[in-house]
């Protein structure tokens, strides 16, 4: 068996590869594909450098690949061009399988986030590959990045109540890796460790801190006003902005206990996340 692992020079994809070595794939029969490979040097595993604008590199780095783990690109406005040349290159590498790493509701979500993870699993499904859909929740890291401005500032959002289907990056890389190296049940995952509001998120990290911290829910030109006060670009806080409001809209809503089944155990909480 040979499991190629793009995105491997990302925090994602370096949690897949581990999480396969740890559930005992020899490193040999592991190819992880990145663009700044020395990012992932350490990892003890071949990397191979593999732009997804580059169709022949994406190509050479596939040869010989039995399941592949397709980690979805970070550059919205290129990512169906270049999705297109990762699913080519694997129907080139004959792959048996292939895991792709979408978001909640990919077929129904609202959120301009969801367009080409919902373009890219039509890619799959009609390339005659054997797709499994990873839709994965939120990473909690999203948020916790942010508790030093939450604890200074406060919390606040044009999330309204929106339900936020979140999970710690490491447990969703995980369930990738179960995907790879088992045998799927099925051919979409929702996956989530738990549902929250950004309400409760305030709750949660003035509990953790010890510490009371206040939210302030905005409208989107609110929002969209303190983003672009904060020093951010217009587009950028566009984008921030809409994202909230596809999350006030339940794009990010789900329920089931997909991501507990496939790693095998209850998934890290929000609380043990804002913990740590
Ligand atoms: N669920 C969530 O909350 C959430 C949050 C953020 C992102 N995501 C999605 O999940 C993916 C993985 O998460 P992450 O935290 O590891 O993201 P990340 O830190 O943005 O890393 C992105 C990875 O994709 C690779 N990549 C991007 N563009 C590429 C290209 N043109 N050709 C080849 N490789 C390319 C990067 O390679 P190099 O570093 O070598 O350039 C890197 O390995 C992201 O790419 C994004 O689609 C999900």
């Amino acid at each position: 068996m040979t499991y190629v692992v793009t995105g491997a020079t990302g925090p994602f994809g370096r949690l897949a590869i581990e999480s396969l070595l740890r559930r005992g794939v020899p490193a040999g029969e592991i190819r992880g594909t990145g663009r700044q490979i020395e990012k992932a040097a350490d990892l003890g595993v071949e990397i191979r450098r593999a732009d997804y604008e580059d169709a022949g590199a994406l190509r050479e780095a596939f040869a010989g690949a039995s399941r592949l783990l397709f980690v979805s690109g970070s550059e919205p406005g290129r990512r169906q061009a270049q999705h297109a040349n990762v699913v080519a290159a694997a129907v080139d590498a004959g792959v048996e399988l292939v895991a792709y790493t979408s978001i909640l509701n990919a077929a129904t979500s609202t959120m301009d986030l969801a367009e080409d993870h919902r373009a890219t699993e039509k890619l799959l499904t009609d390339s005659g590959l054997r797709p499994v859909f990873l839709r994965n929740g939120f990473y909690y890291e999203v948020y916790t990045a942010q508790l030093p401005a939450y604890l200074e500032h406060g919390v606040a959002g044009a999330a309204g109540d929106g339900p936020i289907g979140a999970a710690a990056r490491a447990d969703l890389a995980d369930a990738a890796a179960a995907v790879l190296t088992g045998e799927p049940d099925k051919g979409v995952y929702e996956l989530a460790a738990e549902v929250f509001t950004l309400a409760g998120l305030t709750e949660l990290v003035t509990e953790v801190s010890g510490k009371p911290v206040g939210y302030t829910p905005l409208t989107g030109e609110q929002y969209r006003e303190v983003l672009t006060g904060a020093g951010l670009p217009g587009h950028v806080a566009d984008f921030v902005v809409g994202i909230d409001l596809g999350i006030a809209g339940g794009n990010l809503a789900t329920s089931g206990d997909d991501l507990a089944k496939l790693i095998g155990r209850p998934p890290v909480t929000l609380r043990e996340a804002l913990a740590q």
